[in-house]
């Protein structure tokens, strides 16, 4: 863990928040690669279950909610961590401590303005069941996804981003008929199942090894009071096995509660049926950072290449922050720079693409290895010729890939249909690689 905290202050993923003022240890702060990193996390979340799913809506709630909320669900009552400790760390009496930031709405600091930073983004899906339900007329079952952050006053923070005091969540409520029957079982439990099925499939998608994940079924006096079963998928983290996220079946509990502290009703006509009845939910929930520190350290190796150690972070191309890097061989030749910043500014239209001209060629691999670019472009003397001497160019350049450090020779205007097939498409480098001749590394 060490080795990744060090590696992202170094190259600027991740900063300890208000770090000048001696830092909080409980909040983290993204930098240039972290926050490119994180955004491909969630945007490739949302669109492979939101948009390529016909089941599935989205919605931003806000973090301010009416405080009746967590009355309802349970947040006021139950949301609590023993502490022992007293103030200015003399040991008091073991007390009930909630996890929930407290704050107050408008001018005046009374009980009656009290409210919460939500500790999930659930419960804002759940007071919305009904606005989504008759704005969009959907039928059993459907979802709806959120990303968003939350907050909890954690007692004891820890193990870099894993466990922190602001952090963003993704999850999905999905709202199930529990007197249909779906694979010959209720439909709650057969869509609980499916559920973990498919997060386990899309975190082993994204690059985490099939090895360091493993589901943990949560016993009895474990479960949240809201749930009916609860399976964790864990993660080999270096701290040991632990949650990377969640997938709750949490029946018709909160629709329930919302309806009766509310007085509004929740409920879904069932036409088959001609009845009107309360959703039973499975919840796959999700943390970003967690699963952003999952990416991270299942993508860093240390390999040898030709006696020297080699830093790379193996990220799957949609989750690398950046995608191409664009570098002169020469940086004392105009014609060389120029045509750089041209393909960047080209290339970067469609795939984040950066240009450094900042060390010798070697280094910037190096560079570009350790921050994980699957793709570098080199201009060279070739490529662009020697104008004084009346020589043109070839229009070639060099692309290089970032695990097998294969380099081949590519028309300048061969660069889009390559990176689409790369990038977009998904082409294995191994197929793209045998249409163009061999450069030498
Ligand atoms: N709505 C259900 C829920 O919030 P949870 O197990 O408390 O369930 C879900 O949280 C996920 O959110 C966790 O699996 C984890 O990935 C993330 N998470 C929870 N607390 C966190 C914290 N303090 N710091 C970072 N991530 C956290």
């Amino acid at each position: 863990m060490d080795v990744i905290v060090s590696l992202c202050k170094r190259r600027g993923f991740i900063f300890q928040s208000s770090e000048i003022y001696g830092g909080t240890g409980s909040c983290w702060d993204y930098g240039p690669l972290g926050v490119e990193l994180r955004n491909n996390i969630k945007r490739v979340w949302w669109r492979d279950f939101v948009h390529q799913r016909d089941d599935m809506v989205g919605l931003d709630a806000s973090i301010l909610m009416h405080p009746m909320v967590w009355k309802a669900s349970g947040h006021l009552d139950h949301f609590t961590d023993p502490t022992s400790c007293g103030k200015k760390g003399t040991i008091g009496e073991a007390r009930k401590f909630n996890l929930m930031f407290k704050t107050f709405m408008g001018p005046v600091e009374e009980d009656a303005s009290v409210t919460y930073l939500r500790p999930e983004t659930a419960q804002g899906i759940f007071v919305n069941f009904d606005n989504v339900l008759q704005s969009t007329r959907r039928k059993l079952p459907f979802g709806i996804a959120q990303i968003g952050k939350a907050f909890r006053n954690e007692i004891t923070p820890g193990n870099f981003i894993f466990r922190s005091r602001e952090f963003e969540q993704m999850e999905i409520e999905f709202f199930v008929n529990p007197h249909d029957r779906v694979d010959g079982r209720p439909a709650d439990e057969a869509w609980h199942d499916r559920w973990i099925a498919e997060c386990q499939a899309w975190f082993t998608r994204y690059g985490l090894a099939a090895e360091h994940v493993k589901l943990h079924e949560h016993a009895r006096d474990e479960l949240a009071h809201y749930a009916k079963r609860t399976v964790d998928l864990l993660y080999e983290f270096p701290m040991g096995w632990s949650e990377l996220m969640g997938i709750a079946n949490r029946t018709d509990f909160d629709l329930k509660q919302h309806a009766k502290f509310s007085g509004k009703s929740l409920t879904w006509f069932d036409e088959e049926r001609k009845e009107h009845l309360v959703p039973f939910v499975i919840e796959p929930s999700a943390g970003v950072d967690r699963a952003l520190l999952a990416f991270l350290l299942d993508a860093y190796r240390e390999e040898e290449v030709r006696g020297e150690k080699r830093v790379v972070l193996r990220f799957h191309p949609e989750l690398a922050p950046i995608k191409i890097a664009v570098l002169p061989l020469l940086k004392k030749r105009p014609e060389i720079v120029a045509t750089c910043h041209d393909l960047r500014h080209r290339l970067t239209r469609r795939w984040l693409t950066l240009y450094d001209d900042t060390a010798a060629i070697g280094r910037l691999y190096r560079r570009q290895d350790e921050v994980g670019t699957p793709y570098c472009v080199t201009v060279d003397v070739k490529t662009v010729g020697d104008p004084e001497k009346g020589e043109t160019g070839d229009g070639k350049v060099t692309i290089r890939e970032r695990d097998t450090m294969q380099q081949i020779r590519v028309p300048i205007a061969d660069l889009a249909t390559v990176f689409a097939r790369l990038l977009d498409a998904g082409t294995a480098w191994s197929e793209v690689a045998t249409a163009y001749p061999r450069a030498e590394g």
